[in-house]
């Protein structure tokens, strides 16, 4: 099978087309084949020898997560998915998931059917994406109706995915992005959108009860500020250290530092969303698989708005 590998930690030119033989499910597994592969920061940051590279590495390996794509073949005890089932899911994160190749095996349990309404590349730009929105926001914050959500970095993969499903769980949501995205930001449901180039974060909400960082650095800590006593930080990007966390302690304000799990049940949670029409995943590119660096690069630069995403047939 086509594939592309992490030939070395190291720039985007690591990434090198290579051919490989196609995996094997073992029992409680479905092999897939790939239509189209998503991207992350995580892939970056992992081919870089940093992100989650102390469980995915080390090199040579097959990079991503996110993938869309059709049930071929499974092993024993598969009982939810049949072959030419349309399924995608994030398998094995944060160990190697192996998602730029045109094969991958994936846990049963870790993959859902794709919505009718959803190409592949939709489908494979949602997993990672998505699961962090609805597990930081659902199942770690409890967001609900008469809350009010601040998305810090709302363009993005996750950002763009979070403000829909805080707004559709009966939340105001405030989201910090360029100007140029206010108006992208707005149709997917923000109420409020602050200019992240004029306004600290600390000041882009006052007294909310949730924020969803998803910017990381000094920015975890001032975003504290918008904050209500009991609020919520979702420290996403870079969880949170000790003077964030000491911080958060004095203002009586709650830190959670998820990591995103596979979660198929999760995953038909946000297909149900999708399916309804509370969330649309918004697709920035597609690249060839064998243009992976390029795609790295694109991600990378910043300035994209939703996802990019790999076209692998
Ligand atoms: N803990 C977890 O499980 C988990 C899961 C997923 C993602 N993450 C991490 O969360 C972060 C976001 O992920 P993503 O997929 O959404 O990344 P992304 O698609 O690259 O989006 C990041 C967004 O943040 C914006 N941004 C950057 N600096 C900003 C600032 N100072 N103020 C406001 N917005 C700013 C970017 O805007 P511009 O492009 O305009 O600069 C972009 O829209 C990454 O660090 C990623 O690794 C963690």
């Amino acid at each position: 099978m086509r594939a592309i590998s992490v030939e070395r930690f190291g720039g985007p030119e690591v990434l090198t087309p290579v051919e490989l033989e196609p995996p094997s499910p073992i029992s409680t597994e479905v092999l897939v084949e790939v239509h189209a592969a998503g991207l992350n920061p995580v892939d970056y940051k992992t081919r870089s020898g940093s992100g989650v590279a102390a469980w995915a590495g080390p090199p040579p390996y097959v990079p991503g997560w996110d993938v869309a794509g059709v049930v071929v073949s499974s092993g024993y005890g598969v009982t939810r998915l049949q072959p030419g089932d349309r399924v995608f899911g994030m398998p094995r994160f944060p160990r190697a998931g192996g998602g730029y190749a045109e094969y991958v095996t994936a846990p049963s349990l870790q993959l859902a059917r794709i919505p009718d309404d959803l190409d592949f590349q939709q489908a494979a730009a949602l997993p990672l994406a998505a699961l962090t929105a609805w597990q930081a926001l659902v199942d770690g914050a409890a967001v609900s109706p008469g809350h009010v959500v601040l998305v810090h970095g709302a363009a993005g993969g996750v950002g763009h995915i979070a403000v829909q499903i805080a707004a559709a769980r009966g939340a105001t949501v405030i989201a910090t992005a360029r100007r140029e995205s206010h108006d992208f930001l707005r149709e997917l449901g923000a109420f409020a959108l602050v200019d992240r180039e004029a306004v600290p974060v600390g000041q882009a909400g006052q007294d909310v009860d949730v924020v969803v960082d998803l910017v990381g650095g000094r920015e975890t800590s001032a975003a504290l500020r918008a904050l209500r006593s009991g609020g919520v930080l979702l420290a996403i990007a870079d969880g949170a250290d000790d003077e964030t966390r000491a911080d958060a302690e004095y203002l009586g304000v709650r830190v959670l530092e998820p990591l995103v799990e596979p979660d198929g049940r999760g995953l038909d949670s946000v297909a149900g969303l999708v399916a309804e029409g509370a969330v649309k995943v918004v697709v920035d590119s597609v690249f060839a698989l064998e243009d992976a660096g390029d795609a790295h690069r694109r991600l990378e630069a910043g300035g994209v708005r939703g996802k990019v995403v790999l076209a692998v047939r």
